[in-house]
């Protein structure tokens, strides 16, 4: 192949680590084809922070065709992306990270080391790169990091509000079905709706994610992170404003079974945080499928009330629990040194905390029988792939959608949205743990084998992926 024509894909994530990981994901999926470049744009913050949990250098070595860079977020370099200032983040990437962004493509075209840019793939949440894709000719492909009923539901954020639908206050309105959806109309109600829809219409975020949904489909090709047989019918739907749809989940899977040596998948660094190992240790001691995981992924906040009920009713229902408690978990980091003492002093019997678990390894552990989650994709769909039954606790952006799902449409876990009680997350608990309903765990057991399947060989997410493979390289013919 000659040099100007070996496949380039600059990869640009929205700088939160929820929507790195599965981007790094794809990226060493692409990276293992053996013919790609890869460029990959973190933000400097996050890229400081993954430098800190791994060894850049000797992926590097093992990956020659892999290429971080680096662009300022516009935030200070020791501001927590955590609660409000997350908004502050999505408006800079239009005013700071656009232009840094259009700066590092012109100098990949003109650099004599790699061959110039032959595709972007960039985060739904992040179109100014279609404006710089457009601009300097280089095609363009979506990834909203989304599941498809989530990233279906925003796209439809403008007829909510044309419809009436949103917005709502009253605790009444809560449970009134939605019906401007298309496909979505037996299954949402108004409090499954994004958390921002919960918002006055005029707040900025709502403004930004209309135009960043209407945006999105100027580009051809869309790559979702789920699994046909999970989400077929709204891929479908999807599928109607692209020219192109590659559904190629569980990424996380899916490149533990391509990849091809032994060492560890840098996507599994991509949560930012050094883990804590000393936790599958402890599982090892536990009875079989006797533990109930909790986390609430890496932006969630917890007011210390809730932190509290939630210790209740883990220590209440006298089950083993591993439980996630981040150093930043409480909203502005109020006292967690002196809640943690007491908390861990009343855990020893039954519970373990660390600060960041290694998530994937501990739900494939089989000790863990349930997970309470704030429903973000990743954390769905590793539950999903490992027949791990959920409680969902859902709080913001697509976790309300992905918690109804969870509970409505593929009955693998409740969904206690909008509870935060001591009494009624005991009894899930219990209800999860002990009675194991029988429909639920036959389809967590049913949808686990079918996420299996789709990243085995032959299996729908294999293919599609190398189909995807086979369009990167004509793209740079
Ligand atoms: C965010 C959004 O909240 C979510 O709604 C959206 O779908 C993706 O981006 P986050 O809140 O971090 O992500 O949740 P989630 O999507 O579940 O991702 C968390 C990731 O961190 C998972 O891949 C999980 O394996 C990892 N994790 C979490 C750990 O590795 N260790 C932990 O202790 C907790």
């Amino acid at each position: 192949m000659e040099q100007d024509k070996v496949p380039h894909v600059v990869i640009l994530p929205l700088p939160l680590s929820g929507h790195v990981k599965p981007m790094l994901s794809l990226a060493e999926l692409l990276c293992d084809a053996g013919f790609l470049i890869i460029t990959f744009v973190n933000s400097d913050y996050n890229h400081d922070r993954l430098e800190r949990v791994m060894d850049i250098q000797a992926f590097y070595n093992r990956s020659p065709g892999f290429r971080f860079v680096s662009i300022s977020d516009g935030l200070p370099l020791d501001q927590p992306r955590l609660g409000p200032i997350i908004l502050q983040l999505f408006f800079n990437t239009r005013t700071v990270s656009k232009p840094l962004f259009r700066e590092i493509l012109i100098s990949l075209r003109q650099s004599t080391e790699r061959s110039p840019p032959t595709c972007i793939i960039a985060d739904g949440l992040m179109c100014f790169a279609i404006d710089v894709a457009e601009e300097l000719g280089v095609p363009i492909i979506t990834f909203p990091t989304h599941g498809s009923h989530g990233m279906w539901t925003i796209m439809h954020t403008s007829n909510l509000i044309e419809e009436g639908e949103v917005p709502f206050q009253e605790e009444s309105d809560m449970d009134k079905p939605i019906t401007s959806i298309p496909g979505m109309e037996s299954l949402l109600r108004r409090r499954d709706l994004p958390g921002n829809c919960r918002l006055e219409v005029e707040n900025p975020l709502i403004k930004f994610i209309i135009s960043e949904a209407s945006a999105m489909k100027r580009a051809s090709t869309l790559i979702l992170n789920t699994f046909e047989e999970l989400e077929a019918p709204i891929i479908a739907r999807l599928g109607s404003f692209f020219d192109k749809v590659y559904a190629i989940g569980p990424l996380h899977a899916l490149l533990k079974t391509r990849i091809k040596d032994s060492s560890q998948p840098v996507s599994s660094f991509g949560s930012l945080r050094k883990e804590d190992s000393s936790c599958m240790e402890w599982l090892n001691s536990q009875p079989l499928k006797s533990v109930i995981y909790v986390s609430f992924g890496s932006v969630v906040e917890l007011s210390r009330d809730q932190l509290i009920e939630f210790w209740h009713c883990l220590v209440n229902s006298r089950k083993p629990f591993l439980w996630v408690v981040r150093p930043d978990l409480i909203e502005g980091n109020e006292e967690l040194g002196q809640i943690s003492e007491e908390i861990e002093q009343g855990t020893k019997e039954r519970g373990y905390m660390v600060s960041w678990a290694p998530q994937e390894e501990v739900l494939a552990h089989p000790s863990v029988g349930g997970f309470l989650t704030h429903s973000g994709w990743n954390s769905t769909l590793e539950s999903i792939f490992e027949g791990v039954p959920m409680i969902c606790w859902p709080q913001a952006a697509d976790q309300q959608v992905n918690g109804r799902c969870v509970s409505e449409l593929w009955r693998v876990g409740f969904d206690m949205k909008d509870t935060c009680d001591r009494f009624i997350i005991e009894k899930m608990v219990r209800n999860l743990m002990e009675d194991k309903s029988e429909e639920i765990m036959r389809s967590t057991n049913e949808i686990a084998r079918m996420a299996r399947g789709s990243v085995k060989e032959n299996g729908s997410s294999h293919c599609n992926l190398e189909r995807l493979i086979e369009d990167l390289r004509l793209m740079s013919l």
